[in-house]
């Protein structure tokens, strides 16, 4: 079939993803647990009415709600179909041949395929204890690095990095390199909660933070997400992003979630208090478990089992449980688990106690 793929796109590795089937209960794509707001469901199905017409493409109106909210500039909020979304901007405005993306070995792994789809480096940083090291974050940074990539909490290991080490680490950065910092699971600290790595925008870094409506807001399958970044990114990004990418009922869903926190509070305590549960059953069957902040969590089989990550991975399936496997990231004996409702948890118990008897 005659069809001209570019040389970085042909060589490059697809993104991967988890499995998934419509009868089997998913636990591999860190969803939210419990429903979105029905205040969030009755504003996006009233605002179907209005999708004979393309989105203000400046998002004003979920802007000046998310500013409101949160208290911050609205001229440095940057709106976009989910915050994968927004990260794709980013490398397009920031990476090219010959430039570098920053990341770690175990961070959450689509901006390092956008930095190869770019033709750009994609620059590992080892994390042996599962943990960001930011020192070795910044030694990895040379002269051509345009974007160090960061989440906390990260995925797959759940575990975060505190705003003061964060502020150290934009403190240490080149003026040339964007401080991504992923917040996506950011809503889920809660012992004690964290202040938003926003104030950094504030502050004059060169950062960007990323934020979902994907996870603690349940609103995944709308695709919605958010940035808040110096005016510099959010006027270059203003010059690649696909205009009105983001839905109707998508922007009038996120509007009325924000304004619903009763629920929100909600869904992540009832979902924290459900990891919690689920660690302490995870580590009486005798799994590893990295003490994470996220909707999930990432497992790990000692030695003293007999069978690796994908062996259980197998049999948990076969008995209708997706898990997330981990294989891509080098770990052959870790899974990760997403937080789901309690029904789907009782399950996992079951099949865990089941499967892990045999081991
Ligand atoms: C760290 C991280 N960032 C971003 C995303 C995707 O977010 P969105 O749905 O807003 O594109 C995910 C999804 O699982 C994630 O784990």
């Amino acid at each position: 079939m005659p069809f001209t793929v570019r040389s970085t796109v042909r060589k490059m590795a697809a993104y991967v993803s988890g499995e998934n089937a419509v009868d089997m209960i998913q636990l591999g794509f860190n969803e939210s647990a419990f429903p979105p707001s029905p205040k969030a469901i009755e504003a996006a199905r009233r605002a179907c009415h209005d999708t004979r017409r393309y989105n203000d493409e400046n998002y004003s109106a979920l802007k000046r709600a998310l500013a409101d909210h949160h208290g911050l500039d609205e001229d440095r909020i940057v709106c976009g179909a989910g915050s994968m979304d927004i990260m794709r901007d980013l490398a397009a405005c920031c990476l090219e041949p010959g430039r570098t993306l920053v990341t770690g070995r175990l961070s959450y792994a689509f901006p390092a395929v956008l930095a190869r789809a770019a033709g750009a480096e994609a620059r590992l940083v080892e994390e042996p204890s599962f943990t960001h090291d930011v020192d070795a974050f910044t030694d990895a940074v040379t002269g051509n690095c345009s974007i160090l990539y960061i989440a906390s909490p990260n995925n797959p290991t759940g575990t975060s990095v505190a705003l003061a080490t964060l502020r150290r680490l934009a403190e240490a950065l080149p003026d040339h390199v964007l401080l991504m910092i992923d917040a996506a699971y950011a809503d889920y600290v809660t012992t004690p909660p964290t202040p938003s790595a926003d104030v950094l925008v504030d502050e004059g870094y060169n950062a960007a933070v990323l934020h979902t409506f994907s996870k603690a807001h349940g609103l995944a399958g709308l695709r919605t997400g958010w940035a808040y970044a110096g005016r510099h990114v959010v006027e270059a990004v203003a010059k690649v992003r696909l205009p009105g990418v983001l839905s109707v009922p998508a922007t009038a869903a996120a509007i009325a979630s924000l304004a619903d926190t009763g629920h929100t509070t909600q869904v992540v305590q009832q979902t924290c208090a459900l990891r919690e549960r689920m660690t302490a059953r995870l580590v009486e069957l005798g799994l590893d478990v990295v003490p994470g902040d996220g909707n999930f969590l990432m497992a790990g089989l000692p030695q003293s089992f007999a069978m690796d990550a994908e062996t259980l991975y197998q049999r948990v399936k076969a008995r209708g449980i997706l898990l997330r496997r981990l294989a891509n990231f080098g770990l052959e004996r870790h899974l990760r688990i997403t937080i789901g409702p309690p029904d789907d948890m009782a399950a996992l118990d079951r099949v865990l106690t089941e499967v892990l008897a045999d081991a």
